[in-house]
Order: C-alpha cells, then sequence, then structure tokens
C-alpha cells in the first residue's frame, strides 16, 4: 500500500479556499484545512508547492475558508482543477471587505490573514489567525478513501 493510500484512510471534511490576488480571484478545494488555536482563533491548511495558485495564497495576506455543504460535492470536484476564472463561473459568492469570496451553500467560513508559512517537504503549512466566521446547520462533505459522502452518526 502507498503512503497515499493509507493517508487516504484518514477521514476529513472539505472545503474550498478562496483569496483575491493580482486582480482576480483564486480557489481551490483543500481536506489539509484543520483548527490549531483558539485563543487567538488560528488555523492551517497546506499547498503543494507546485500549485499554480501558490504564488497567489502566499502573497495575498490573507484567504477564505469555505466548508462544503455535503451536496457540494460539484463544487469540490470544480475547484480541484481547470483554469482559475472557470471554477468560479455560476458560482453564487458574496465578496468580503478584505475582496475574498464567501461561496454560497457552506456550512461554515474563516476569513483569515496569513501570519505564518511553515515549509514542509513539497507542500507549504499555511497559517492564518481568523478575522470572520460564521456558520449555520448543515451537514459538512466528507472525504475518505478518494470519495465524497456524508455521515451517518451512531444512534445515540
Ligand atoms: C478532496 C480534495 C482535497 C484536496 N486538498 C488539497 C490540499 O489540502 N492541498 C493542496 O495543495 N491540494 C489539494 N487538493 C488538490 C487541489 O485542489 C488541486 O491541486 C488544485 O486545485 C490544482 O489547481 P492549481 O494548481 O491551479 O492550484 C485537493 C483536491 C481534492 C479533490
Amino acid at each position: 500500500m502507498s503512503i497515499k493510500e493509507a493517508m487516504s484512510r484518514f477521514t476529513t471534511g472539505v472545503t474550498v479556499v478562496t483569496t483575491h490576488y493580482a486582480g482576480q480571484d483564486w480557489g481551490m478545494t483543500c481536506n489539509s484545512f484543520n483548527t490549531v488555536s483558539l485563543e487567538p482563533a488560528m488555523v492551517l491548511w497546506s499547498i503543494r508547492k507546485e500549485a499554480s495558485s501558490h504564488q497567489a495564497f502566499t502573497q495575498s495576506g490573507s484567504y477564505l475558508v469555505n466548508v462544503l455543504q455535503a451536496d457540494q460535492k460539484d463544487t469540490a470536484m470544480r475547484f480541484a482543477s481547470g483554469p482559475q476564472a472557470e471554477r468560479f463561473v455560476g458560482q453564487a459568492c458574496e465578496r468580503t471587505d478584505h475582496g475574498n469570496l464567501k461561496l454560497h451553500g457552506s456550512v461554515a467560513w474563516f476569513e483569515c490573514k496569513l501570519v505564518q508559512v511553515v515549509t514542509a517537504g513539497d507542500h507549504d503549512i499555511l497559517i492564518g489567525e481568523v478575522l470572520n466566521y460564521g456558520s449555520r446547520e448543515g451537514d459538512g462533505l466528507v472525504y475518505a478513501n478518494r470519495h465524497f459522502g456524508v455521515l451517518t452518526a451512531f444512534a445515540s
């Protein structure tokens, strides 16, 4: 079994991270998102150094993490490949005061100021301080074994 396969056994949520840089919007599907600190509120995610949006996310100064809802599998797929401009076509969004796009339909969002970049192998870990956030009722999209799904909770 490859290391990638072993890592895929770890079940995660799915996010789309957006930023605004060099006069355009950038967005990518990301499941490496995690919480770090409550006081101050800080989160992290990692980006492949070779990603075409790497410069945008490391230089723009801020980004917005959209936590996808269970019915947003198509959104997750669309933001995982293809030209940046095409990823936002038909996507209902709202622009924040910091210029980042908040996707409609997400169950939670965290807008962050980039405070630290930690280089780790072929990825960079982006640590952000949360500037604004929001959430609503709803189930998040789940990713495991390279498949999207929905969490079924045990009856308590
Ligand atoms: C479910 C899922 C999770 C992903 N998580 C990450 C991630 O955490 N970090 C990353 O660099 N790429 C991740 N990717 C891949 C990126 O979305 C993809 O490489 C990127 O959008 C390619 O576009 P770019 O090179 O133009 O940025 C993920 C893809 C999928 C489908």
